[in-house]
């Protein structure tokens, strides 16, 4: 049987990890600005980490939602205190697309609505309603396109009032610095209007924090740069460090009812390890602050160099954009493959930089000069 042929592979097999620097099967070392998708929050293969998964696995791998779990009670604790929220709720699942579908799902049974207002430009993940969420209608399949989503422009308040005076919108979801869409950034004045819009016309505001949360942005959330507080928060990526999770944070607001959402495998013992394990040592070795103080760090000395190319730098902590005058392809390429190191990118012209948490400043100086050596020559 052959893979099914989706991905468009670099030819590296990567086979190690450790902090922020991955290695291939040939021995060469990678800085990693990637995080293999803003997945690795407290770095490859921490000591912790493998302790307490290894340690969770010999006593109990799996067991099913129909017992109690300390350990998600436990988390969901500390993830309250962590971020801000010890009075929202939590659910489990396992990727980010499903924490959407459940969000979604939740706000449809809340308000009874079915329409929902997006971003252009907008990623939600790849099923059911969360595709149909993103716009992109080349991985939007028919059965997806049901009509419910309307795109709206990221900051334009007034068009975003206009849809929900209508009374009929369900919900609204909202990357507040958007990933795929290239890293761009919802200000604050928005963001306050769509969730005062929100409250007068009894409307969800969603923020899809999957790639832009869980410290990445220098606050726990970034929806916190801008005075905001969502009534369903979704997450996922950095939560498990690469074990595959997805949750929910749940205003007061919610009433939960039995049966009403569920999952086989979210919440599972090993994946509560996992996101412990993270949460110890983003609390231990102050990761939110470092993302904060790197990621500025990085930013100012792209733009510092001047480079050729480089028409715009934008972001938050270790969220960072580079958008260039020319496609991107060569100078990632060229990073990679000369210069070994791992970067993101966006459309078509948009280098991302999405590193672990613990990039050091040491490490991002590093890649400035790697980068630098790139588009100069
Ligand atoms: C903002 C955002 N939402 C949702 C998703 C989907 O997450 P997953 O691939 O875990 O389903 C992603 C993944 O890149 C994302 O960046």
């Amino acid at each position: 049987m052959n893979l099914f042929d989706v991905y468009p592979l670099f030819d590296v097999n990567i086979v190690k990890g450790k902090g922020c620097h991955v290695w291939d099967d040939k021995g060469q070392e990678y800085l990693d600005l990637y995080g293999g998708h803003a997945v690795i929050s407290v770095g490859h293969c921490h000591p912790h980490y493998i302790e307490k998964l290894t340690r969770q696995l010999g006593r109990l791998g799996f067991y099913s939602n129909s017992v109690v779990n300390k350990l998600q009670v436990e988390l969901a604790e500390r993830l309250g205190k962590a971020c801000g929220y010890e009075d929202y709720q939590f659910f489990l699942i396992n990727s980010g697309a499903e924490a959407n579908e459940n969000a979604l799902k939740l706000a449809s049974f809340y308000n009874g609505r079915k329409r929902v207002l997006s971003l252009s430009k907008a990623f939600h993940g790849r099923t059911s309603l969360a595709v149909e969420a993103t716009d992109n209608p080349k991985i939007i399949a028919p059965i997806n396109a049901n009509g419910h989503v309307t795109y709206l422009p990221l900051n334009d308040l007034d068009a975003f009032k206009v849809e929900l005076a209508k009374g009929d919108v369900c919900a609204v979801i909202v990357e507040c610095i958007q990933g795929v869409g290239g890293i761009r950034l919802a200000t604050a004045e928005f963001m306050q209007g769509v969730r005062q819009a929100c409250d007068e016309t009894d409307t969800v505001l969603i923020c899809d924090e999957i790639q832009c949360g869980y410290g990445r942005s220098g606050k726990f959330f970034a929806h916190q740069h801008l005075g905001v507080k969502p009534d369903l928060i979704t997450v996922a990526k950095g939560i498990g460090n690469g074990f595959p999770m997805g949750a929910v944070l749940i205003s007061p607001k919610f009433t939960p009812v039995y049966g009403q959402l569920g999952t086989t495998f979210g919440g599972n013992h090993l994946a509560c390890a996992a996101a412990l394990a993270v949460l110890d040592i983003m609390e231990e070795e102050h990761l939110v602050e470092n993302a904060a103080k790197v990621g500025n760090f990085l930013m100012e000395g792209i733009k510092a160099l001047r480079l050729p190319h480089v028409v715009d730098v934008r972001g938050r902590g270790l969220m960072i954009g580079v958008e260039l005058d020319v496609p991107y392809k060569e100078i990632r390429n060229k990073l990679l493959f000369e210069e070994h190191c791992f970067t993101g990118c966006s459309g078509t012209n948009v280098l991302r930089l999405l590193p672990p948490l613990c990039l050091g400043e040491a490490e991002a100086a590093d890649f400035l000069k790697r980068l630098e050596r790139v588009v100069n020559n």
